[in-house]
């Protein structure tokens, strides 16, 4: 068990509004079936309830729009979810359950029949999962629309920095992709510092504008609907773990 002192500090929301009785239910009854815990086995035969030939990790999930549909498309691939925030991880079970709040609720919670068993949640600050993740273990990792923290004496709260790109680094494999999707000016530039400080990452940006433009295998997330209803036009900035 950490101590409070070992634990590093989360500087955003865990709770927000009063999550109602099928919600509840849902974190109560169906996600410690497919909750990461310190026992879990990171092996790719053992963490799901399917075997898989590849592992995405997305961190900070929100409402679980891009986790979910990305899991539904790619049936033979694991994905592991972080999220601190509570009312999202009911979000994301509901939205692969299919249970809405005012159904009657069944004895057991499973999956909706469309899908696979491929989805794991660490429901906590994904620093305390980082030491339990193999090296190389992960073929994609997201941080899609990371919280701003825009002020500079606030920097050093914004998730990509360099302690945090070094276990990324580690878990990524040789070839994987880094996403990360903002719709901040200033995050933007502050990425791209930090990856360009690196050498064991490099842009895959080809052309002058391609990372303006939503991947082929992108899914729309709130926050980015949120970023264009005010206006802001997000970019999509893939980087690749060097060999
Ligand atoms: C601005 S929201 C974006 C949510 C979602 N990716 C989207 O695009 O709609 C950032 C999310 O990252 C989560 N988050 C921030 N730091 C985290 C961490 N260290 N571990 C897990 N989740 C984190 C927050 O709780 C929040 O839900």
């Amino acid at each position: 068990m950490l101590s409070t002192s070992d634990k590093p500090k989360f500087y955003g929301r865990r709770q927000g509004r009063r999550i109602r009785k099928a919600k509840t239910s849902l974190l109560d009854n169906f996600l410690p079936q497919i909750e990461i815990t310190k026992n879990s086995v990171f092996k790719k035969e053992e963490l799901f309830g399917i075997p898989v030939s590849k592992v995405y990790l997305e961190i900070g999930f929100g409402n679980g729009e891009h986790l979910a549909e990305q899991a539904l498309r790619n049936s033979d691939t694991g994905f592991i979810g972080a999220e601190v925030f509570k009312n999202g991880v009911a979000n994301l079970l509901t939205l692969i359950t299919g249970i809405k709040e005012g159904a009657d609720l069944p004895e057991t919670f499973c999956l909706l029949p469309n899908r696979v068993d491929n989805i794991r949640v660490f429901s906590d600050d994904v620093r305390l999962l980082f030491k339990q993740i193999p090296d190389k273990f992960i073929d994609k990792l997201f941080v899609l629309f990371p919280d701003p923290w825009p002020k500079k004496r606030h920097a050093s709260r914004r998730f990509i920095n360099q302690d945090n790109l070094n276990e990324i680094s580690r878990i990524l494999k040789p070839g994987g992709i880094l996403r990360v999707a903002t719709d901040h000016k200033i995050y933007k530039s502050w990425t791209l510092r930090q990856l360009h400080e690196r050498t064991d990452f490099r842009w895959t940006a080809t052309c002058g504008n391609d990372w303006k433009h939503e991947p082929l295998d992108w899914v729309e997330t709130k926050y980015q609907r949120k970023a264009l209803a005010e206006g802001r036009r997000p970019v999509f900035l893939d980087f690749e773990r060097k060999e």
